[in-house]
């Protein structure tokens, strides 16, 4: 079984990443041994997904004390390589979450940060399988088919997170309850986390999919193929406005169209209370080459101008419900996140 993302301390500290980039076809692993290569890990995607970049951040905490230990770094010095983690990738807020969470006890020493990256790695679990029984209940409320058919889009299985997976888990959770149909896996351009990871995890769990290309999911909806969308989410603002892979959106307007629940899945760490609407959620432009020359040898006129932003943001109103660790949020009927902001005030 693989691991995603894990903490050794060991010859010398270190991370230890599955390669994502290398997936399926190569199962290999980095051993990443100072700032410099995690943030370079992060930007090339080694690791991604929202819950597993909040888990990459409290272990770059880690990482930076230990380095910054072996080679005598002073205190100025330390705060730049942690900010260079925490701002490696701008939308999934789990990042920036998990730099915050680990740092905030630096003043206490290494043990003390040591104790709180390991406990966002082990929460992590906790809340996703949480999560995917609540959302696994909403569907089985709403949608009285004993085998549910899914669309899906990126990859929010155990690769994004750490042992389970969010979109990924209810899905896992509706088929470990006998009541999934097949699951419509979007390959998701251009870098193919769909066809290449999700997919992979899907056939390591026996679970009965199709890869179709973005373009396909729109007829695929409408067409009456699929029961409910589920997908992940980078950030979720105050009202409930969701910043996913770019190509999210289109499937909460088919949905809509199809009248047909489109279903957000996020920890908590993902929604940020700070931000009111989803036009504040920062959109990461990726390089050129991933959508020009990534996985061929040239798939474009050489040089031609290329627009790749890397997340879209669904407004609220598209969303049916919002599904985290605390419960199942319905925006279009209950004001969300006004009511989650009561729950992490009682927590
Ligand atoms: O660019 P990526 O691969 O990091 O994008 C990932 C996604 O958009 C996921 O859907 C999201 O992070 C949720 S992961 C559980």
């Amino acid at each position: 079984v693989h691991a995603t993302i894990e903490w050794l301390d060991k010859p010398r500290p270190h991370i230890r990443l599955i390669d994502q980039t290398a997936l399926p076809s190569r199962e290999l692993y980095l051993e990443i041994f100072t700032v410099d290569e995690l943030v370079d890990a992060i930007k090339r995607l080694v690791v991604r997904g929202a819950p597993a970049l909040g888990v990459a951040g409290g272990f770059g905490v880690l990482l930076a004390l230990s380095q910054g230990n072996r080679e005598s770094w002073p205190a100025d010095r330390l705060e730049t390589e942690i900010a260079k983690v925490r701002h490696c990738r701008p939308t999934a807020a789990n990042l920036a979450w998990g730099v915050d969470r680990a740092n905030s006890v630096a003043g206490l020493g290494y043990e003390a940060v040591r104790a709180e990256a390991f406990a966002i790695f082990h929460e992590d679990d906790a809340k996703n399988r949480e999560l995917s029984r609540l959302g696994a209940d909403w569907i089985q409320e709403k949608i009285s088919s004993s085998s549910v058919r899914v669309i899906t889009h990126c990859n929010t299985g155990a690769l994004a997170a750490t042992g389970w997976g969010t979109a990924y888990g209810i899905i896992r959770e509706l088929h470990e309850r006998q009541s999934l149909g097949l699951v419509y896996v979007d390959e998701t351009r251009p870098l193919l986390q769909g066809s290449r990871l999700t997919s992979w995890e899907l056939t390591q769990d026996g679970i009965d999919h199709v890869i179709q290309v973005d373009g396909a999911a729109a007829s695929t909806i409408l067409g009456g193929l699929v029961d409910v969308a589920i997908i992940g989410a980078d950030r979720i603002t105050a009202n409930g406005d969701t910043g996913n892979k770019i190509g999210s959106l289109p499937l909460a307007l088919a949905c809509a169209r199809a009248s047909i629940p489109f279903i957000v899945a996020a920890p908590f760490s993902t929604v940020d209370l700070r931000m009111e609407t989803g036009d504040e959620i920062a959109i990461e432009e990726r390089g050129a080459d991933e959508v020009s020359s990534y996985w061929a040898e040239g798939t474009t006129v050489p040089g031609v101008k290329v627009f790749n932003p890397a997340f879209d943001v669904t407004p609220n109103d598209l969303i049916s419900a919002i599904v985290t660790e605390f419960g199942v949020f319905e925006p279009s009927i209950s004001r969300p996140l006004a009511r989650i902001s009561e729950l992490v005030d009682d927590r």
